[in-house]
């Protein structure tokens, strides 16, 4: 067979999770609450058919068989990440034990199937005792989270070399602090900009104290979900509405933490409209100094961006929609299983970038995939008929291709996700797995993109 795609030697090929939408016993091991297992309790209506993140995918009693399946389909890395309120309940204090026995369980699994674990440690999921103390809008919750880092080096960072300090941290300041999507359901921008620095902040802070541990051969990064920002067109107010929806979404977390300092630009906007964070003494240095040494790149989709038409009423609360509006742009490819738009291309655009603005900087792409619901449509002969998804990757591998060949410093592919999983608010709407997952029997079964994926990991191409 011809490979007209072939990677690099040593190229990583997987998929990534996240504790919270996979482990379930979310009330076994001596587990504390975090933010997610708090509102489904008291707000189980705001979830997609009123499910929780109790049971998920159960990871947490299966994980053997999930790595056995994740060997089969040709992982020979994967991301997970470590629940905070699992390992310290509370999220301050004392590590629990049967947490730091899972982990340990997971993470030799995974080592003696030759899958390296990378692990993040925070997706979203705040203890419920932090939030209540004002979660990343506390800088003492800053300093809860660098011991929870610690406990975390100290315990896995014999084995465990691929660190990454959060996953995606626009999405709980858009999520819980702009547009209603996550606890604690705020719509104030002020606040949303005090959570976003406190989380790079602490990203920072990590970073400093992984250095004291000198892990060997141990590298940390941050995983971020990259939109890159296309204006309408190249008229000068078109522009700049790209640029400054690309300087909030997408350079208020990749500057901090790859170059070590924001964008002039958009410290300029927040000053000019009064909405700048509260920081301390030695912030500066501290970003500075402490950098990551490798990016997780999540793409999904680009955002489409042209000037805003009516100006802003000045007496309505300051929001980044201010500068700008979104757009569809005609004849655009759909997902229209998910509502978002595919523009595979995005993906090289990304990596093209940060050859030329972020010192070639060691990446991967952490997260990307395609949602779909009712999946069960497509079952045929027992098993899911993704070829949808199969175009999906293959047509961002190709780019991703063209990026590396042209000198990008791309070392993997993680795809989202391993199998179907419990997310967010969507709950089990948009199944985006290798693997199916019945909600209720929790029985799992290979999908067709599952064998395709094996074939592509074991030919380092396709
Ligand atoms: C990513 C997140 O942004 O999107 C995941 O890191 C999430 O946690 C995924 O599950 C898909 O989101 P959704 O809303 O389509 O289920």
């Amino acid at each position: 067979m011809t490979i007209n795609y072939k990677f690099p030697e040593g190229f990583w090929w997987g998929s990534a999770t996240s504790a919270t939408q996979i482990e379930g016993a979310a009330e076994e091991g001596a587990k504390g609450k975090n933010i997610w297992d708090y509102w489904y309790e008291v707000e189980p209506n705001r979830f997609f058919e009123d499910v929780g993140p109790k049971e998920t995918s159960d990871f947490y009693h299966r994980y053997q068989e999930d790595i056995q399946l994740m060997k089969e389909i040709g992982h020979n890395t994967y991301r997970m990440s470590i629940s905070w309120s699992r390992l310290i309940p509370g999220g301050r204090g004392e590590v629990n034990p049967e947490a730091v026995a899972f982990y340990n369980k997971v993470i030799d699994e995974l080592l003696a199937k030759d899958i390296e674990p990378f692990v993040n440690l925070f997706h979203f999921d705040m203890p419920l005792e932090l939030q209540e103390e004002g979660g990343w809008e506390s800088r003492a919750v800053v300093d809860a989270f660098v011991d929870y880092a610690k406990e975390a080096f100290r315990l896995f960072g014999d084995r465990v070399k691929k660190w990454f300090t959060f996953n995606e941290p626009i999405v709980p300041v858009e999520g819980g602090y702009l547009y209603d999507f996550h606890y604690p359901n705020v719509v104030d921008a002020k606040r949303a900009t005090q959570v976003a620095y406190h989380t790079a902040i602490a990203s920072a802070k990590a970073v400093e104290a992984f250095r004291e541990f000198e892990i060997k051969e141990g590298k940390i990064g941050i995983v971020l979900n990259l939109t890159p920002s296309y204006p309408r067109s190249n008229n000068p107010a078109d522009l700049r509405a790209s640029r400054i929806a690309d300087l909030f979404f997408n350079r208020s977390f990749l500057d901090p933490a790859v170059l070590g300092e924001y964008p002039q630009e958009l410290i300029n906007i927040l000053e000019e409209h009064g909405q700048l964070p509260v920081t301390e003494k030695g912030d500066k240095e501290l970003l500075k100094q402490n950098t990551v040494d490798l990016l997780g790149v999540n793409y999904y989709q680009p955002r489409r961006v042209k000037a805003k038409e009516h100006l802003p009423n000045p007496y309505s609360p300051f929001m980044p929609e201010w500068f700008f509006d979104h757009y569809e742009m005609p004849g655009r490819k759909m997902n229209v299983y998910r509502g978002w738009e595919i523009y595979e291309k995005g993906i090289y655009d990304i990596m093209m970038n940060l050859k030329e603005n972020y010192g070639n900087i060691e990446s991967f792409v952490s997260e990307n995939g395609m949602g779909v619901q009712d999946e069960h449509r497509f079952l045929k002969d027992g098993e899911i008929q993704d070829d949808y998804r199969i175009e999906f990757i293959s047509e961002h591998l190709k780019w991703l291709h063209k990026a590396i060949e042209e000198g990008c410093n791309a070392k993997g592919y993680h795809m989202w996700t391993f199998m179907d999983n419990w997310s967010w608010s969507n709950a089990y709407k948009n199944r985006y797995g290798f693997v199916s997952v019945d909600v209720k029997t929790k029985e799992r079964t290979l999908k067709k993109s599952a064998h395709w994926f094996k074939q592509v990991s074991n030919q380092n191409g396709f």
